[in-house]
């Protein structure tokens, strides 16, 4: 299967990568166009075997799978210029962009598509991708469920549901990165220098993320679990709650899907 990434800044490269590290696609048959050479000089310098260009059309033109990977504002000039073809699959990465708008900019109305929203873990395998199909077969979907969940947990949803799980996980990591920079803060003023805690700090989350995901727990059971009775962490955790550390996180990700 040949897929074609136009764009290849955060998400492209990521996305380019992460197909580079899977087992589905071999790095041969990917193609990624940018307008600058130097993010495809990068990636062909970690990729010798991938295809680089500057030529969105002729990255797209023998694709089975089009990743449009390029801001929002760009997407109807480059879906024009690329002009996908009913055999092809068109995958949109962009956020905001409905599927009614991709059918107009794509004047093709019955064509598979699908809308994308990895977080930039990907590149190493560890994303949460969220998947939305239109007009696509049950054959479709379980590919791309098969190409995504290599690079971490796919999930498809409808598409009405995109913006709010986009804000909890493609916002989400950045939230989840604010919390080590915090910690990591506290720990300066108690003597731990920032390259020491950054480690420790960032294993800690990822040690709780395994324990939910491996153990299949709510965040409550494993809070439970080191919440000691006239212990330090419950002390802490009251303190969260008393500076509002939840409403801020649940007004945070209410403003991110809006
Ligand atoms: N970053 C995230 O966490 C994230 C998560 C989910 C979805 N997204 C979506 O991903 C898309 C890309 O975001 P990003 O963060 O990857 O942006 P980005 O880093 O700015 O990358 C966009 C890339 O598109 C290239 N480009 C500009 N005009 C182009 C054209 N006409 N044809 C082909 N490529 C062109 C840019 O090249 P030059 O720099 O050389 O101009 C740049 O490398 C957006 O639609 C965004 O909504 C991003």
């Amino acid at each position: 299967m040949k897929i074609a990434i136009i764009g290849a800044g955060n998400m492209g490269g990521a996305i380019a990568r992460g197909l580079c590290k899977g087992t589905v696609v071999k790095p041969e048959e990917i193609c990624v166009s940018n307008p600058s050479a130097g993010k495809l000089d990068a990636l062909k310098a970690d990729y010798p075997a991938l295809n680089v260009t500057t030529d969105n059309r002729q990255a797209a033109s023998e694709a089975d799978l089009v990743v449009l990977a390029v801001k929002p504002w760009l997407i109807r000039d480059v879906i024009r210029e690329v002009a996908p073809k009913p055999r092809q699959i068109l995958v949109s990465v962009a956020a905001g962009i409905s599927f009614a708008q991709l059918e107009e900019y794509a004047g093709c109305a019955e064509m598979s598509m699908f809308r994308l929203i990895p977080n930039t873990a990907i590149s190493l395998l560890q994303s949460t991708t969220l998947l939305a199909s239109h007009h696509a077969t049950k054959e479709q979907e379980q590919l791309m469920l098969h190409i995504f969940n290599e690079m971490g947990l796919a999930v498809l949803l409808p598409e009405e549901k995109m913006a709010a799980a986009t804000a909890m996980t493609s916002c989400g990591i950045a939230y989840a990165l604010k919390y080590v920079q915090a910690v990591m803060q506290a720990g300066v003023e108690l003597g731990i220098y920032p390259k020491d805690g950054m480690k420790m700090v960032a294993q800690s989350m990822k040690g709780a993320a395994e324990l939910i995901l491996q153990n299949d727990t709510h965040p409550a059971v494993e809070i439970d679990k080191v919440c000691t009775p006239g212990g330090l962490t419950v002390k802490g955790i009251n303190t969260l709650e008393a500076e509002g550390f939840t409403n801020a996180l649940i007004q945070a990700v209410k403003n991110s899907c809006r």
